[in-house]
């Protein structure tokens, strides 16, 4: 049996932590598997123990590659993000020992032992699948400050969304046929889900919730998508957010919170760019008693007299965030942020063990499509990186 993290590290959670609470598990023998494609699309399948995660896809009605069925050709091969599986018997053509200690498993030959979270190489649109499409009603929406506004919806259906935490939808705008995506702010198990999204003035969704939202209305969005999710925590966490990029980092808190078995230190940092934009500051501070290591500081860029003045990185100090090349960071903000720390950690002696991160841009259509394809390449240049390292 193998069990995986993301972390390359053998380790047993046969107790599923957090990635049980989001995804409702109807039997003690059945496990729930999120199967993330390269454009970005996840899709949950139910997996019965004694069931291998290819049939069990196959009758979700998903095409996850494959040609022999028989762990001989390594067509299926996929990268294992968390989970406990057993790897059913296959030849070193198809998979090599190496390859299995890494991370990787063969879905027709493997059986979940507990909740996984594959990286498919393929995109859902091959796997003849797609996002799914949610209705739900605004139960609340307001402006936290003159720079973010916040929006709650209660979806039709609540049982049928699973997500991972740091992943986004794509909402309609009422009254347009326009999409923008949008990061949920809540944890997967909390029954409304929520939004913080920013003030951009001029912007479709942002009239909108300016001008026309209301408790009541109705509308619609697409998802779960993004592979920018929480990975099981077994190293210190690091998370940055940047403006409304608190949106995923909540979700994720709100994950660790619920962890029983969390044992590593979280820190976060918050950078906007003047006191107006931080919202959510008592929320944040509560996760104090909630997550047992946990602390935070913000970061303001464009207001003086804040504590800490400047860009998140001139604040970083390599023992507490980075935990001497030992962390496992998240970062969610606007472009020009994800750059320049992307810069900062190429440049620095002790970098995060893992990083992982989400642009919030712009909508140029195809803007989401963009992120997408972004969070796809990540994915991509880490199998690769995996790959490059075990050889294959
Ligand atoms: C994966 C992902 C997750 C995201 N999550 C969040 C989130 O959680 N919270 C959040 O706040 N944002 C998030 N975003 C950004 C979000 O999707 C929107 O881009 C943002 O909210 C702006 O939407 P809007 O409709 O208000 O503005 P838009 O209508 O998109 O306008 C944006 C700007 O462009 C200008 N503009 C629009 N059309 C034109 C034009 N034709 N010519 C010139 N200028 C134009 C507008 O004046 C405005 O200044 C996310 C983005 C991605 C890709
Ligand atoms: S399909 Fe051939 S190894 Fe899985």
């Amino acid at each position: 049996m193998c069990t995986w993290s993301n972390s390359q590290t053998a380790f047993d959670f046969s107790d599923t932590r957090i990635f049980k609470e989001g995804m409702k598990m109807s039997t003690k023998t059945e496990h729930k598997i999120a199967l993330a494609f390269e454009d970005g699309i996840t899709k949950f399948i139910p997996c019965a123990e004694d069931q291998t995660v290819a049939d069990a896809a196959y009758q979700s009605k998903i095409n996850i590659p494959f040609d022999c069925r028989d762990g001989a050709c390594g067509t299926c091969k996929a990268f294992c993000e968390s989970g406990d599986f057993d790897e059913g018997e296959f030849v070193d053509d198809a998979m090599t020992q190496d390859e299995l200690d890494n991370g990787f498993c063969l879905p027709c030959q493997s059986k979940p032992r507990s909740d996984m979270v594959l990286q498919i190489r393929t995109t859902s649109v091959l796997a003849k699948t797609g996002p799914e499409t949610f209705s739900a009603e605004v139960t609340k929406v307001g402006a936290l400050s003159d720079t973010v506004f916040e929006l709650e919806l209660e979806v039709e259906d609540r049982e049928r969304l699973n997500f991972l935490p740091g992943q986004y939808v794509n909402i309609t705008v009422p009254g347009s046929t326009e999409t923008r995506s949008y990061s949920f702010a809540t944890g997967p198990e909390v029954e409304k889900i929520g939004f913080l999204i920013k003030n951009t003035p001029d912007g479709l969704m942002t009239n909108w919730l300016k001008d026309v939202a209301k408790v009541g209305d109705k509308l619609e969005f697409e998802g779960p998508m993004g592979s920018f999710f929480l990975r099981e925590p077994l190293q210190p966490v690091l998370l940055l957010a940047g403006g409304t990029g608190l949106a995923p980092v909540m979700s994720i808190m709100e994950s660790l919170a619920n962890d029983e078995l969390l044992d590593v230190p979280v820190r976060l940092i918050y950078g906007a760019n003047t006191s107006e934009d931080l919202v959510r500051l008592e929320e944040i501070a509560a996760y104090k008693d909630r997550i047992e290591d946990f602390d935070f500081f913000t970061v303001l860029s464009q207001e003086e007299g804040h504590e800490r003045c400047g860009f998140v990185t001139d604040h970083m100090d390599p023992t507490e965030h980075l935990a001497d090349g030992e962390a496992d960071s998240y970062l969610c903000g606007p472009p020009p942020m994800v750059e320049a720390v992307r810069k900062y950690f190429d440049s620095h002696d002790t970098p995060p063990l893992n990083f992982y991160y989400e642009k919030f841009n712009a909508n140029q259509q195809p803007g989401a499509a963009e992120a997408q394809a972004e969070t796809g390449e990540q994915v991509a240049e880490k199998a690769e990186r995996v790959a490059e390292k075990v050889g294959v």
